[in-house]
């Protein structure tokens, strides 16, 4: 097969990648390891800073989104028995997030690869990139026992963080930022009405909680536990126990609990490779940083990447300039590093840490305290969460 652009990985980067190249007329096509079921059962964050939610308008696929999407202007910072909330619209001069689950995004972009008749090979096996510092690139993968290849322009590592493209790329040529936080969180998806409109994110002694939903009557939930905690030490009882203790008595006193329709324990990791190119391959997404979830920008970090190289194909095939593709992984990065400053601050402020001094624990506090106290940097924090400029 001869395509322009071959893509390594159909989750949300590589899809959205491959649906705005195609509506520009330049041919791509998506190599996924897994089936699409597989990839549609991943239950992820889905909070949409409106730099993403108009990347899905451009690639024609925002029509579910904009109706079934919930706009959310504002959510809450609980801590020491009361919740206090976070005006975005107010904060932001108008601007806001919308909450609608990454399964969701996911399915609307596989129906219009779909209704375009992309491209998108599952059970794609053992794909591998090749020929990178090259001019003729290419990526060799087997499909039902046979051998296949790609040939190509540009190969994009859409593949996540335990991707092959990342992997490819020799280790004298990048360099990773890692931190592992000594905790992960147990989710919770039950069809139960949300406990609140707007999200809830908790400060507790017990540990960090999160009251998250996907519409009015399906709620996502989240406690923080050790490591070594294991799903199945976890019982439904357990879970909303913990979280009504770790939430304000009028809050508790409100949750409406009911079996778990999906229940798991994720790490929390903050990563960054560097640079995002390597000759004709380019990184975007979990293929080249990790944020913990605290604030939501997994996606929406994937979302500015995409942004960038779309345009940068864009120059190159429309009008023959490499400026884009060549700035690239600085551009990206300046933007990626300021997501992982957010989500770093975000999960310091909020999860107790095994190893916290009464000192960290009073700086927690303070910084509470002094960011509900000053309009500048409540605004700092909106700005970040609505998310910020391309
Ligand atoms: N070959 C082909 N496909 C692969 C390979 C491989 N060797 N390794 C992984 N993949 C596929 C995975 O099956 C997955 O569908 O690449 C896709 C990567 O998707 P994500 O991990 O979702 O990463 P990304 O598309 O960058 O999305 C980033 O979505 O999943 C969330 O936490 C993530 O919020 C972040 C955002
Ligand atoms: C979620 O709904 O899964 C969710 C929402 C906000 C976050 C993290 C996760 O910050």
């Amino acid at each position: 097969m001869k395509t322009q652009v071959a893509i390594i990985g159909g989750g949300p980067s590589g899809l959205l990648l491959s649906q705005l190249l195609d509506r520009q007329g330049i041919a791509n096509v998506v190599l996924e390891k897994h089936t699409r079921d597989y990839v549609l059962a991943r239950i992820r964050a889905g909070v949409l800073e409106h730099g993403f939610t108009d990347l899905m308008r451009e690639a024609g696929v925002a029509e579910r989104m904009d109706r079934e999407g919930e706009v959310h202007e504002g959510f809450y910072i609980a801590n020491a028995g009361e919740r206090r909330r976070v005006d975005l619209h107010a904060l932001t001069g108008g601007s806001s997030v919308i909450v609608y689950g990454q399964t969701e995004v996911t399915r609307d972009l596989y129906d219009g690869r779909d209704r375009m008749q992309g491209i998108v090979v599952h059970e794609a096996e053992d794909v591998q990139p090749h020929g990178m510092e090259t001019a003729q690139p290419f990526v060799t993968y087997r499909k039902n026992g046979e051998a296949l290849r790609v040939d190509c322009d540009f190969i994009v590592g859409c593949d996540g963080y335990h991707g092959v493209s990342r992997a490819s790329i020799p280790a004298d040529r990048i360099r990773t930022y890692e931190r592992v936080y000594p905790f992960g969180w147990l989710g919770v998806l039950s069809h139960t009405r949300p406990v609140s409109p707007e999200l809830i994110y908790a400060r507790h002694a017990r540990g960090f909680a999160l009251c998250s939903l996907r519409s009015q009557v399906l709620s996502r939930y989240y406690v923080q536990v050790p490591l070594t905690d294991r799903v199945q030490d976890w019982s439904d009882d357990r879970f909303w126990d913990e979280l009504r203790r770790r939430l304000p008595a009028e809050v508790a006193a409100q949750l409406q609990t009911g079996p778990s329709v999906e229940k798991s324990i994720a790490p929390l990791r903050s990563f960054v490779a560097e640079p995002m190119r390597y000759g004709k391959l380019f990184l975007a997404g979990d293929a080249a940083h990790i944020v913990p979830p605290t604030g939501a920008r997994g996606l929406n970090s994937a979302a500015s990447d995409v942004y960038y190289l779309y345009h940068a194909f864009l120059a190159h095939y429309q009008q023959g300039d490499a400026s884009g593709l060549d700035a690239y992984s600085d551009k990206a990065l300046a933007r990626v590093w300021k997501g992982q400053r957010f989500s770093w601050w975000l999960t310091q402020l909020l999860h107790s840490f095994p190893d916290q001094s009464a000192y960290d624990q009073h700086m927690q506090q303070v910084e509470l305290d002094y960011l509900f106290s000053s309009q500048h940097a409540l605004a700092s924090l909106a700005e970040n969460y609505v998310g910020l400029p391309y």
